[in-house]
């Protein structure tokens, strides 16, 4: 190879660098504290994918408060037993999950979805205004592990209340304490 085109390429290389650099400033800038993809270690490898996908459980069967009220929740564990007193009980994960749950222990799931403390979000108000879990948390009976799939950035909310068919609030103190 000339010189000549290995200095060319060294130059590109380093533009090529510069401006992969600059657009991951700015993109991490944008999403900075959104957590987007955020899917934390739980001390349990609960799958959606299993439960919601493959055997089709209803979200609501588990997430039952998410229609009356503020939060959603994640299930207790004797709704896990409701079927695990029976179901694969030679695994050792439901083993620790029966241990806890004959011990009135609970497990410690780590929180996906974290807003901050100035914000308010309220899962009733959207689920009566006929919106699917999927079109906030995406796709979540395919995910072997659940993970933040939206950006919850300011945008993202004011973007879709100011939808015309949504009707929805804009004022600040809609979502501001
Ligand atoms: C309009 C968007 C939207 C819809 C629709 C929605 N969620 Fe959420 N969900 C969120 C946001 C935003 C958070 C984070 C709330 C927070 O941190 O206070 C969240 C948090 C959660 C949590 C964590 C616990 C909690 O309440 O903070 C669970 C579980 C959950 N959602 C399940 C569901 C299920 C199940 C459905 C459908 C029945 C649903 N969500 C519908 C936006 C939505
Ligand atoms: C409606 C029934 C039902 C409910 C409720 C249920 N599960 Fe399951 N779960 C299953 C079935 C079916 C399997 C697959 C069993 C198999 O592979 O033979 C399974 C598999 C699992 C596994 C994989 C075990 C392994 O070692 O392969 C874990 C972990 C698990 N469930 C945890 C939970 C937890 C935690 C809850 C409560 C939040 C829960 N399940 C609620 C039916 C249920
Ligand atoms: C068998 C019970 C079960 C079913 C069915 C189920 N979930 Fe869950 N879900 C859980 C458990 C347990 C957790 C906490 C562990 C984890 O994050 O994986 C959870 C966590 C979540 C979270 C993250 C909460 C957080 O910490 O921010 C969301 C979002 C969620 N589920 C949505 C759904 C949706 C949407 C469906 C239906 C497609 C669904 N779930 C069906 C048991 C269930
Ligand atoms: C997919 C569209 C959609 C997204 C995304 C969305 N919202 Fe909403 N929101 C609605 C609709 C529709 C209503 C119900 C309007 C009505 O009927 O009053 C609503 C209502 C609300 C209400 C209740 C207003 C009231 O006084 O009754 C609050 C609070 C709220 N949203 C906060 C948020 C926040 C915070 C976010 C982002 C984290 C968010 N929303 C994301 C569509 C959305
Ligand atoms: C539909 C819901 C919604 C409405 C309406 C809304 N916000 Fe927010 N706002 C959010 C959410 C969610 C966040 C947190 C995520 C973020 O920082 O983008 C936020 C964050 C903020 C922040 C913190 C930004 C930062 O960098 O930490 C400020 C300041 C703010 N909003 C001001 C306002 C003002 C002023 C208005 C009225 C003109 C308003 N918001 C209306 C949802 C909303």
């Amino acid at each position: 190879m000339g010189k000549k085109i290995v200095g060319a390429l060294v130059v590109l290389g380093v533009l090529g660098g510069l401006s992969a650099f600059v657009y991951a400033l700015t993109n991490n800038k944008m999403e900075l504290g959104y957590n987007k993809g955020y899917a934390p270690d739980q001390p349990i490898p609960f799958s959606h994918e299993l439960h919601a996908g493959q055997y089709q459980i209803n979200c609501k069967y588990c997430h039952s408060n998410a229609g009356q009220s503020r939060h959603a929740t994640v299930p207790s564990l004797n709704i896990c037993m409701n079927c695990h007193m029976v179901v694969k009980t030679d695994s050792p994960w439901i083993q620790q999950i029966s241990e806890a749950y004959n011990k009135g222990e609970s497990v410690a799931w780590q929180k996906v979805h974290l807003l901050p403390d100035h914000v308010k979000f309220n899962h009733s108000a959207h689920i009566l205004a006929g919106k699917e879990c999927q079109t906030c948390h995406g796709p979540v009976e395919q995910m072997p592990v659940v993970y933040q799939w939206s950006s919850l950035s300011m945008g993202w909310c004011v973007n879709c209340h100011r939808q015309p068919e949504n009707n929805a609030p804009v004022n600040c103190g809609t979502c501001h304490y």
